[in-house]
């Protein structure tokens, strides 16, 4: 047979990779909706990082608007003070709870955040895009916009005879003002020819189609400032207006990375980051695969590479949300499981882009099963077994260029996940992406069981075989580790650590992973450790609440 290739020939080159959440109100705490974003992200984020590329994730708050002035005006504070109080409090520990690697945290109340959106709006005035008008309409607090005729339906119960947001089941307020309008009729034809072209800017395909037939239904000019209270910021002509929240908002995807500034280096980083990569809930889809490519053209900067669009967490079939109270706090999980439990779960349970219930039983199952079982296990069993038999180092027999086939199927495998792992990586499909890692964890399960290192050791004459087998072993977990890191950062730093990997390889975090199936890394009589249980076990009554 041949030999197993142990380097991989087609790695596709290291390239730049700008992320974003959404920036989250800062009306009340996050729940694991929130959570979910971030956590995607982050595992996106490492995985680009971790592969060379270019990398900068950016997270935030939004702070400005009639929301967030209307929960501090409720709490008896003035809203920057409160604004600063959720952040700190509440919003950027959160970062912390689920191990969030973020580049960059900004909020709207930022200096270089007003300095950028007045800036942005300047120009466009300059140019044409806006003028002044008169405007009524039926505007949600919640969503903060004023609802398209498909998102208003009829209440119920005591709301019943009212006209409510079909997103947030409240009343809808009737605004008359007098406003400025962005021209975003004017850009109906560019985003439909965008959509066209660029078949993966608005992903996935469902939330593309959704966004194609909003277009073509025509588009209409965009309310942009208002006058009834002052929580924004000022409109640079006309200080008698504040900027609406939304065009404030989506604004902080490149204000963070220096559009607008004076500063020759700001401008520098802007050319280097821009176009980015927003991830975003489904709810607020419209305002960034309409809405936001229509400012950057009307300024004349690139649209974003993509868009894209994931599910939400439901309770009872409805999206779980702060306003209906349905959330759950991100650290009743982590507390009970553990933050790489918490990635893990989301990540693999729910298809990236769909809708998914959490529950606490499935959370469980997958926890023992996978994590602890699958995962855990295996890493504890194969490092255990080195101990025993090696004296706790690497064994030789990873590197034997004409390995057994059963060995060679190990290496494989790992190889092509590998390669398959970065490629959905890069369709933005998580859950697949961890499956096909998990193909190995399986794998591995299966070839240990098969070999049977126990046997192998009672007979001094397969010595040499013992060692080629935990050597492959031993081999997938640092596969593993690499390919993991991502995901669950804690466990794999800890098997890192174990496998005496630091030394003879380097940091975790610096490994390639698109190099990561490359077999034969480890040399062997590399000194390891001991491992601490990855995934202990857990009471069910603690875990079932
Ligand atoms: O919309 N399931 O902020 P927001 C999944 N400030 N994700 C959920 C979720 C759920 N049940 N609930 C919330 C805003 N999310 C604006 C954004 S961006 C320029 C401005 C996540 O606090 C999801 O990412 O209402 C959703 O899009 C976002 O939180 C909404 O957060
Ligand atoms: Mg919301």
């Amino acid at each position: 047979m041949s030999p197993v290739p142990n380097r991989i020939d087609r790695m596709p080159e290291p390239s730049k990779f700008f992320l974003t959440t959404p920036i989250f109100y800062v009306n009340d705490a996050p729940h694991i909706g929130h959570a979910y974003t971030e956590v995607a992200a982050d595992v996106l984020a490492r995985w680009h990082r971790q592969a060379g590329d270019d990398t900068w994730f950016l997270t935030g708050t939004d702070e400005h608007g009639q929301k967030i002035l209307r929960t501090a005006t409720a709490n008896g504070v003035a809203p920057k003070e409160w604004a600063d109080r959720l952040v700190e409090s509440a919003w950027k520990p959160l970062l912390d709870t689920i191990d969030i690697s973020n580049d960059d945290f900004i909020r709207t109340t930022d200096a270089r955040h007003e300095a950028g959106v007045a800036k942005f709006l300047q120009k466009l005035y300059d140019e044409g895009h806006v003028y002044a008008g008169e405007f009524e309409a039926l505007y949600c607090v919640g969503c903060e916009e004023f609802k398209p005729k498909s998102e208003i339906v009829d209440g119920t119960g005591a709301f019943a005879g009212e006209k409510v947001c079909a997103i947030h089941s409240k009343p809808l307020e009737l605004l008359q003002e007098k406003n400025y309008f962005f021209k975003m009729s004017a850009f109906q034809d560019r985003l439909l020819a965008l959509f066209e072209e660029r078949p993966d800017f608005v992903q996935p395909a469902s939330a593309r189609n959704e966004v194609i037939a909003f277009v073509q239904q025509g588009l209409e000019d965009l309310s942009i400032s208002r006058t009834s209270f002052d929580w924004g910021i000022p409109i640079p002509w006309d200080s008698s207006h504040v900027t609406y929240v939304w065009f404030d908002a989506l604004l902080n995807y490149v204000t963070a990375i220096g559009y607008g500034s004076d500063d020759p280096e700001a401008a520098a980083r802007f050319a280097r980051r821009w176009p980015g990569n927003h991830l975003v809930g489904k709810d607020i889809l419209r305002f960034h695969a309409v809405i936001w490519p229509a400012m950057l053209m009307a300024a004349g900067l690139e649209v974003p590479e993509h868009v894209f669009a994931h599910g939400w967490l439901l309770v009872g079939g409805e999206k779980m949300s702060k306003s209906k109270l349905t959330g759950i706090a991100p650290n009743e999980i982590t507390d009970t499981f553990g933050s790489d439990a918490f990635r893990y779960y989301f990540m693999r349970a729910i298809s990236f882009g769909h809708d998914g219930s959490f529950s606490w039983e499935d959370l469980a199952a997958r926890y023992q099963a996978e994590l602890a079982n699958g995962f855990g296990n295996l890493a504890s069993r194969v490092l255990a077994m080195n101990a025993k038999y090696f004296d706790g180092v690497m064994p030789e027999g990873a590197h034997d260029p004409t390995p057994s086939p059963s060995d060679a199927s190990i290496s494989e495998l790992a190889q092509r996940v590998a390669v398959a792992a970065d490629e959905r990586i890069g369709a933005f499909a998580i859950h697949e992406a961890i499956a096909e890692i998990w193909q190995l964890v399986d794998a591995l399960n299966g070839y240990i069981t098969e070999q049977e290192p126990w046997v192998l050791a009672k007979d001094p004459a397969k010595r040499e075989r013992l060692g080629a087998v935990l050597a492959t072993a031993t081999e997938g977990l640092r596969a593993l580790a690499e390919l993991l890191h991502p995901v669950i950062p804690l466990a794999t730093a800890k098997l890192w650590a174990a496998l005496g990997a630091e030394g003879a390889l380097g940091a975790l975090g610096s490994r390639s992973i698109r190099a990561a199936g490359e077999w034969g890394r480890l040399p062997a009589g590399t000194p390891q450790h001991p491992l601490e249980v990855l995934f202990p076990r857990i009471e069910m009554e603690a875990a079932a609440k």
